[in-house]
């Protein structure tokens, strides 16, 4: 069953979002497209940039982009071409090999065959403080989610899962999960602090996964192009509020969550994440500042 619904923040304001058979998606999705994805067509040399929403999926897929194509020209095209939730299978299957796919999707709602075709998965983390930031201005600045609430109204949104994708606790226990079960899996953990703290190390760990091998040079020509204000100056015009700011290249920092967070906010929030994420077992742990 698919319906738009619009849970209520603290104060009263909603957002709206689609749910389906239980699960939220942004709301201008499509239901079918959402489903299809229990037989998408994976392809072995497909990579796919599995990551929460505003986890810096669109650095990494730039990142990636540039690894594979071996050419570090500023594409003017966004990932949400490429954004398997999105579009339409009749879409994205004649794209040409290698494909940079991506999704927010958990792991049970992609097709069990990826576990045989193994196409690489480069999974992104970001510490979860900042991701309620910077998706508190995503539901404030994109329309379609109809949402004008405060931050400090928002906050239990987040931390209750009532947003698209649902709870960045449960994303991050499912993708646990599924790194635990397939340990042989060909995936790579990637953090927005790591690559923001280092990045031609965090580049070069990336290259290397994707059998690239590419040399110094070539991968600090990738940090260039990709940094934050390369990439807003390149592309923060494709998404635009009507009041002509860009949506997706907002911020760029580590730690802007200090700016937001009150002390009581910091405190429920870390008690909620320890419940959570309390037998978490491997380095997720960190992202989330316990
Ligand atoms: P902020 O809102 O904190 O600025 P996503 O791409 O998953 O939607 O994530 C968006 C977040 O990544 C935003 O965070 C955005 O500013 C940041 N971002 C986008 N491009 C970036 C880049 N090249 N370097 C660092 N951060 C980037």
């Amino acid at each position: 069953m698919s319906e738009i619904i619009k849970p209520e923040d603290k104060g009263g304001e909603t957002i709206s979002l689609l749910d389906l058979d239980g699960d939220y998606f942004p709301p201008d999705l499509q239901p079918d497209v959402i489903r299809d994805l229990m037989k998408f067509n994976f392809r072995p040399d497909d990579v796919i940039i599995c990551s929460y929403p505003k986890t810096g999926c669109h650095w990494i897929w730039e990142i990636t982009r540039m690894l594979l194509s071996d050419c570090t020209e500023l594409d003017p095209t966004e990932k949400e071409l490429c954004m398997m939730e999105w579009q339409s299978q009749d879409t994205l299957d004649p794209l040409p090999s290698p494909r940079v796919l991506n999704t927010h999707v958990l792991t049970r709602q992609m097709n069990p065959k990826l576990l045989n075709v193994r196409s690489k998965i480069v999974f992104m983390l970001r510490n979860a403080k900042d991701t309620a930031v910077s998706f508190y201005h995503h539901h404030l600045k994109l329309p379609e989610y109809e949402y004008k609430g405060s931050w400090a109204d928002y906050l239990d949104l987040f931390l209750t899962g009532k947003v698209d994708y649902g709870s960045v606790f449960d994303y991050m226990r499912d993708w646990e999960r599924f790194i635990e079960h397939h340990p042989d899996f060909p995936l790579i953990v990637m953090t927005y602090e790591d690559l923001k703290e280092d990045p031609v190390r965090e580049i070069d760990r990336l290259s290397q996964f994707l059998n690239k091998r590419q040399d110094r040079d070539f991968l600090q020509k990738v940090a260039d192009a990709c940094s934050f204000k390369r990439m807003r100056d390149r592309k923060g015009h494709n998404w635009l509020t009507n009041g002509g700011e860009t949506i997706f290249y907002r911020k760029g920092e580590v730690g802007d969550w200090k700016n937001w967070f009150t002390v009581a906010q910091n405190e429920h929030f870390d008690k909620v994440a320890q419940v959570k994420m309390a037998s978490s077992c491997f380095r997720l742990k960190e992202t989330i500042d316990l």
